[in-house]
């Protein structure tokens, strides 16, 4: 399973001012973590609730659906594009990127064994749009349209370029290239899809974009690009039965959750800095930044008191931000928690030629970068220690589908202790829905009129500086 090290939070360590008694809080908190676990699971399954996404480890139907559709397509395509933004594509787009190889869609197709190269598009910049048209052959690519809500309007305006396109290259059969992955009743795209004959894909109710990587959302890209679904779904029942423990001193997730509820309300750490030292978790940090803002960071409380709740979120890799964000994490505002996380086992070792033995090189030759990048890891938590800044660690034995599913799920898990250690609704959005909105206002929408009277107003009265 996966590890938790968070001795570099303990005041012994960093200091009373930035670190925190651990033994104590835990003993403090026991009780509200206990219970806290116990509601998660007791009302999971109720109708709104938005929890859905703890029962996804179990879907036994969906997973045979999926399997059944991958095989059908398999050695069909040369492509796969994903149109999905937030919820929709950072899972997908974080998972597919640690457990392909690095260079994917530079391999060939007997290379790829016949699996697509994938491209996740997610935002609506027109020269990567027609950049990607550009290099595609529309008749040897399948287009997955992901939108739970089926109306984004950025996919949406995506999916009518495509489709347009398609149709004009491939005739009718550009019906049978595209698949949807939306609501199950309502939406345009679940209109469309019916009109069209699209093959069809759930996000099944109440599961939130930002919890929905184990739908099939994620699992049906995973499902065509050859990954083991099973390896993953297992993992994440083993992440689910492991943070069903209402102890805490047994539940990473919960620990976690407390430690940076804590950091914050405490310490005044409102920062969370995540910074895995692999290169094929570079994505990890997205997603995380996601989950973390959209659900942690809300006006008011379930009480309705305005506290304007959240922890910023950072994105940071190892080693490439040691060189760029690590002299801020180290000698600026002690603001932040510096999450770390850890491959303990790389699949390949680089080594590195024993070619300069007498030179300034030699501590390096002979070596492995394997070697080096566990050296950088453990120098730059050394350093920020020095310097009194919280920081943790979680270490995954390797990067395979059983420790993502472990690694995923504990974070979804952790997310929802957290919220609820700050009595907020962790799985609304009210803020990215107003954004949404606005939108569909200011673009004409049928029923916005009103709300675009009175953005015109404001987008009018803007006041430039002019060079
Ligand atoms: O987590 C969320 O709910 C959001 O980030 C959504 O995923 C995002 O806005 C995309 O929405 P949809 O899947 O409806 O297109």
């Amino acid at each position: 399973m996966i590890k938790f090290d968070y001795r570099n939070i303990r005041a012994e360590v960093i200091g009373e001012e930035n670190g925190l008694s651990i033994e104590n809080e835990f003993e403090e908190y026991k009780e509200r973590i206990s219970q806290i676990i116990t509601d998660l699971y007791s009302n999971k399954d109720e109708r709104d609730a938005g929890k859905k996404w703890m029962n996804l480890g179990y879907d036994e139907d969906t997973l045979w659906y999926i399997n059944e559709f991958a095989a059908e397509v398999k050695d069909k395509y040369e492509n796969m594009v994903i149109l999905g933004i937030g919820g929709s594509s950072l899972g997908g787009k974080a998972i597919s990127h640690a457990l392909l190889n690095p260079f994917w869609n530079s391999l060939s197709t007997e290379q790829r064994n016949g699996f697509p190269r994938v491209f996740f598009i997610d935002n609506i910049d027109p020269d990567r749009i027609n950049g990607l048209l550009d290099i595609l052959d529309l008749k040897k690519t399948l287009i997955n349209v992901v939108t739970k809500s089926g109306d984004t309007a950025e996919i949406m305006a995506v999916y009518m370029i495509i489709k347009d396109k398609m149709k004009k290259e491939c005739d009718d059969n550009y019906r049978e290239s595209i698949v949807v992955t939306t609501d199950r009743n309502v939406g345009i795209l679940r209109q469309l899809a019916s009109q069209e004959g699209y093959k069809a894909f759930e996000v099944p109710d109440d599961v939130g974009g930002r919890f929905s990587v184990f739908s099939s959302v994620g699992l049906l890209p995973f499902a065509i690009l050859g990954f083991d679904l099973k390896e993953l779904l297992r993992g994440v029942r083993d992440a689910d039965a492991q943070a069903q423990y209402t102890d805490i001193y047994k539940n990473i997730a919960a620990q976690y959750a407390l430690i940076h509820y804590l950091m914050d309300i405490k310490k005044g750490k409102k920062q969370t800095v995540m910074m895995p030292y692999s290169n094929r978790l570079k994505y990890f940090p997205d997603w995380f930044c996601q989950l973390w803002a959209e659900s942690l960071g809300k006006e008011y409380d379930f009480y309705g008191n305005k506290i304007n709740a959240g922890l910023t979120p950072i994105k940071a890799v190892g080693v490439t931000d040691q060189h760029s964000m690590l002299q801020l994490f180290n000698e600026g505002p002690n603001d932040k928690v510096i999450d770390f996380v850890r491959v303990e086992e790389f699949d390949t070792v680089a080594n590195i030629p024993d070619i300069f033995q007498y030179t300034g090189l030699s501590y390096l030759s002979g070596k492995s970068l394997n070697e080096l990048l566990n050296a950088e890891a453990d120098s730059t938590m050394a350093s920020l220690t020095d310097y009194q800044k919280p920081n943790v660690t979680i270490s995954i034995p390797k990067i395979n589908e059983y420790y993502l599913g472990v690694l995923f799920h504990t974070f979804m898990v952790q997310t929802a202790i957290t919220g609820a250690l700050y009595n907020i609704d962790t799985f609304n959005q009210p803020g990215v829905e107003q954004v949404k909105n606005y939108t569909y206002a200011l673009m004409g929408r049928v029923g916005y009129e009103e709300s675009a009277r009175m953005l015109k107003e404001k987008t009018q009265s803007m006041e430039w500086s002019e060079n």
